[in-house]
């Protein structure tokens, strides 16, 4: 099993991501950022990730706002808590500590991949604090930017346009980096009908991953239109647990800190191969969407019946 640390700000997907790599990975610290919602709204609700899948996993909290500017959140997707629609689980679980930047140094090892799900600032600071840091992990697997298409502006994915100081350093740090962008996420959609399933299993983690689904696709009809949503940050994670599902391409990338409209921007080098920058990422362009839902989905208690 993959050796993970999960770097997130939960968040609907990153709660799933969060079970999904509790089911095929051996998670060794959750670190909290401020991102999709307040530092202490994603910390509690890593918490209550950990209470509903009964782990021992320890969360450490980290970043409250970026490493230049303000804090930006995601209500209008996640709601103010960042995990709308969910009902509370009670517990009496405590953090393991507030240094997130120290837990990233501590459990550096050869084999630890860290799986980034949020904006990219407690890496960032690791980075600040040992430059080797990115070097002495296996890698890092990173939701955000995109190749394409931006959802915060333009061109602009949410984490990377949150923390873009923090995205560029973590980008030419020299650490083994795979890039799940928005070009690759939204190939991989919810649906009502795979709602239904998880209501059909009613375990306690399908219920919980119900409700998160419903919530999505309320705010996505209000939104966008339509009873879907992209469920991005699992994706950082099946590339690492099941990399066979996805197809990378390694890619310069670097992280525009000063266009008026392109600030934020992942800017991937997609010319013909011998024009190209050296790449510094592996960059997902492909996911076989069907097996790895059952993958998700299995994880979830919703086994598709025979
Ligand atoms: C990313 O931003 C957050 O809202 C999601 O959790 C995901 O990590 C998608 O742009
Ligand atoms: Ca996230």
């Amino acid at each position: 099993m993959p050796r993970l640390i999960i770097d997130c700000d939960p968040g609907h997907d990153d709660a799933i991501a969060l079970i999904l790599a509790h089911r095929h990975a051996d998670v060794v610290g959750i670190t909290a950022v401020s991102g999709n919602a307040p530092l202490a709204a994603t910390t509690a609700n890593a918490l209550m990730v950990t209470a509903l899948l009964d782990v021992d996993t320890p969360v450490v909290s980290g970043a409250a706002k970026p490493l230049v500017g303000e804090p930006i959140h995601a209500a209008a997707v996640h709601g103010e808590t960042g995990l709308g629609g969910v009902d509370r689980i009670a517990h009496e679980r405590s953090t393991a500590g507030d240094d997130a930047v120290a837990f990233l140094l501590d459990n550096a090892e050869p084999d630890i991949v860290v799986v980034a799900v949020g904006p990219l600032t407690n890496l960032a600071l690791a980075i600040d604090r040992d430059p080797s840091w990115g070097k002495r992990i296996a890698g890092i697997s990173i939701m955000g930017g995109s190749t394409d298409v931006g959802n915060v502006t333009r061109v602009a994915e949410f984490n990377i346009f949150a923390d873009a100081e923090a995205a560029a350093r973590v980008f030419e740090s020299g650490a083994e980096i795979t890039m799940c962008g928005l070009n690759l996420t939204h190939q991989f959609q919810t649906s009502d009908p795979l709602t239904e399933r998880l209501r059909q299993s009613g375990t306690a983690k399908a219920t919980f991953a119900a409700q998160i689904f419903d919530y999505l696709h309320d705010r996505m009809e209000t939104l966008i239109g339509r009873r879907a949503s992209a469920m991005h940050d699992p994706c950082a994670v099946l590339a690492i647990t099941h990399p066979h599902l996805l197809r990378a391409e390694p890619r310069a990338v670097a992280v525009e800190l000063r266009g008026a409209l392109t600030r934020g921007m992942t800017v991937v080098d997609q010319r013909v191969s011998r024009r190209r920058d050296q790449a510094n990422a592996n960059v997902a362009y492909g996911i076989d969407a069907e097996r790895a839902w059952e993958v998700v989905m299995e994880s979830l208690d919703a086994r598709e019946s025979t």
